[in-house]
């Protein structure tokens, strides 16, 4: 198949470029190189396979979609803005490029006539905000949204809403509604609507796919708002120590960037019901905080941490993947280890130029009051008296 990737010159699109390549497919790749990825300059990657094509320009601009879809007959549409954070306070551009870039591509995918035989979407877990939990007495339960005020308090569990008792993470599957807790949820739970729409009102055979947390080589290191492995590791290059939010307790689902690629693939090549959703990850949870420690050592470097009890707004306390229908309908199971998948980083970054952006990503979350920090109400509650 001749196939075009959106957003190709990213993290996931480079890979996965690599993989159709190998699996035998012709590759197109639509980017607009947005300087907050690929740096001033915006230049093509190094890393970007030669033998696939390459075209500068906008999924937000229609003619530059029709032309990127001129003879192709499956799309994986990548292009997007990433940072959860981020999306908290620059809401506009998220919903313009995720959003609107989707309907653009989807309308002229309509309009141009000729059939696909498959549309790959990427969306995430971040669609489900908190993930599937266990209550001692509710059995499986899907809790809302963490309250400030609980989170000011150091209270940082994810809670039943029928009794409020603290609740366990259990694997997610996609059956679970979508309540995302962050416009960058959301965006991608619309991109899941639009795209479902497009399956059942023009029979586009789309899938989608839900990636947890992908790392792996390539993962921009210039980048401070995404891509967690990648800003633990220019902290630890840079001799900083590792802020931990929520006491570094968050369960998260890594999954290794090959891994991903080869779901990418399967799905591709895969003949699915339209509109099937599929998560991709490793079905493990860990804590941020051991994904810190077992970095530094595959990094072979120091990892000092920083707990001041902070939280930022919007993120969300565990989630990890139920693999099991990715496994049964696409054949696909991540393979790599998280030891050998975080070597894999570690040795690719060595040699990269990094930048400790970080503290430009927290002043930006400060500014805009979305980082919290427990205890915080009681301080500013008793400076207030002080100054009465
Ligand atoms: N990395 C993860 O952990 C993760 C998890 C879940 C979902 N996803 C999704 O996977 C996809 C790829 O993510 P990634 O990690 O490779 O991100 P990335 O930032 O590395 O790549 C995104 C690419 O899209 C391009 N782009 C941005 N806006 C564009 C536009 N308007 N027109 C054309 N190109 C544009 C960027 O230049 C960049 O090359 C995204 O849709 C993302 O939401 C990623
Ligand atoms: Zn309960």
């Amino acid at each position: 198949m001749k196939v075009l990737i959106t957003g190709g010159a990213g993290f996931i699109g480079t890979h996965t470029t690599a993989a159709l390549l190998a699996a035998g497919h012709e590759v197109r790749i639509l980017d607009r190189l947005d300087p907050q990825i690929h740096g001033a300059g915006s230049r093509w990657p190094a890393r970007l396979p030669k033998r696939a094509e390459r075209m500068l320009g906008d999924v937000r601009e229609p003619s530059d979609v029709a032309r990127a879809l001129e003879g192709i007959d499956a799309v994986c549409h990548f292009a997007a803005f990433t940072g959860v954070g981020q999306s908290m306070y620059d809401w506009a551009s998220y919903v313009a490029t995720n959003v609107g870039g989707t309907a653009c591509l989807l309308e002229a995918i309509v309009k141009r006539g000729r059939p696909l035989r498959r549309f790959v979407l990427a969306s995430s877990r971040a669609i489900y905000g908190e993930g599937a939990h266990a209550c001692a007495a509710h059995g499986e339960v899907h809790p809302g949204p963490r309250e400030r005020e609980a989170l000011e308090r150091g209270d940082f569990e994810a809670r039943c809403p029928s009794c409020g008792r603290a609740v366990k993470a259990v694997p997610t599957n996609e059956d679970l509604g979508a309540a995302p807790l962050s416009l960058y949820g959301h965006t991608k739970a619309q991109q899941e609507d639009l795209c479902r729409l497009a399956a059942r009102t023009f029979g586009l055979p789309v899938t989608i796919l839900r990636y947890f947390n992908v790392y792996g080589s390539g993962q921009s290191l210039k980048n401070p708002y995404t891509g967690i492995v990648s800003i633990f590791y220019s902290r630890l290059k840079a001799g900083q120590p590792i802020a931990l939010y929520e006491r570094g307790l968050p369960g998260r689902d890594f999954v290794h960037v090959a891994d991903v690629a080869r779901a990418n693939v399967l799905a591709l090549e895969s003949e699915v019901p339209a509109g099937t959703a599929f998560n991709v990850g490793s079905g493990r949870e860990l804590t941020v905080r051991g994904l810190a420690e077992s970095l530094a050592v595959a990094a072979g470097l120091p990892v000092r941490f920083e707990d001041r009890g902070e939280f930022r707004v919007g993120d969300i306390r565990s989630c990890f993947a139920d693999a099991a229908r990715a496994r049964a309908l696409l054949g696909f199971r991540a393979e790599v280890s998280l030891e050998g998948g975080l070597r894999e980083f570690a040795l690719w970054a060595r040699g990269e130029p990094s930048a400790d952006l970080y503290q430009r990503s927290v002043e930006e979350l400060q500014r805009h009051g979305l980082l919290g920090a427990a205890g915080a109400a009681e301080n500013a509650k008793a400076a207030a008296h002080a100054h009465a």
